[in-house]
């Protein structure tokens, strides 16, 4: 596995994975399950965020404590990265959210982009672009060229699964994004779907 990618190793991650790769799982649990995977990868997608040394007085005395730095941006790629807004607002309250649409088409399996409100000025100090799956790995860097275009110069993604094709396109084209996920899948299907994978996230999530 290349430097650019965390694969998360937590028994409880794994857990929570078991049950949303079963086709048996039905939509409420799997998106249960998903906002328990969504937090730990979060967890770690952020553990080294940039802080600065605050002072801070305790009921009792004056201390040094640590606080992020910098504005945080969750871009949710829509729909399924839906599911990782709720854990991220979670751990970090003061994140802005910044939806992106886009879906795979199925002849091609290019992202269409429908949604994109970015601004052309200030960006955050860090991105943190969210997606169940990274397959091709298309939506993601079409998403990520819109972040280095914003100008954020800390992007990172975070994704429960991913697969060497995806992983390899964005080394490519992104080479400095670190990516974050709970597995790393065997490979893309004929039809571009993740083996062994989960199906289809968004419609697994929104029962459709
Ligand atoms: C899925 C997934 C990613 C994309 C991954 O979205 O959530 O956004 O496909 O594929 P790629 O790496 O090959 O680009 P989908 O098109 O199913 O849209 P949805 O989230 O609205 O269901």
């Amino acid at each position: 596995m290349s430097d650019n990618v965390t694969v998360l190793r937590h028994a409880v991650a794994d857990h929570h994975l078991a049950y949303v790769r079963d086709a048996r799982t039905t939509p409420a649990e799997f998106r249960c399950r998903m906002k328990a995977l969504a937090g730990l990868i979060l967890s770690e997608a952020t553990r080294d965020l940039t802080q600065r040394p605050t002072e801070v007085t305790t009921p009792l005395e004056t201390m040094q404590c640590q606080t992020l730095v910098g504005r945080i941006a969750a871009v949710p790629i829509l729909r399924a990265g839906l599911v990782f807004v709720d854990p991220l607002l979670e751990i970090i309250p003061e994140a802005e959210v910044r939806h992106m649409g886009m879906y795979r088409d199925e002849a091609t399996a290019r992202p269409v982009q429908y949604y994109n409100k970015l601004p052309d000025s200030d960006p955050p100090a860090t991105a943190l672009v969210l997606d169940p799956m990274l397959a091709t790995g298309g939506s993601a860097v079409e998403a990520i060229q819109a972040l280095e275009q914003w100008g954020v110069d800390d992007i990172r993604i975070a994704v429960v699964i991913a697969v060497p094709e995806g992983i390899a396109r964005l080394r490519k084209h992104c080479p400095a994004v670190r990516i974050f996920c709970s597995a790393c899948d065997r490979e893309l299907s004929d039809q571009n779907f993740i083996l062994p994978g989960l199906g289809d996230a968004g419609d697994r999530l929104f029962a459709t």
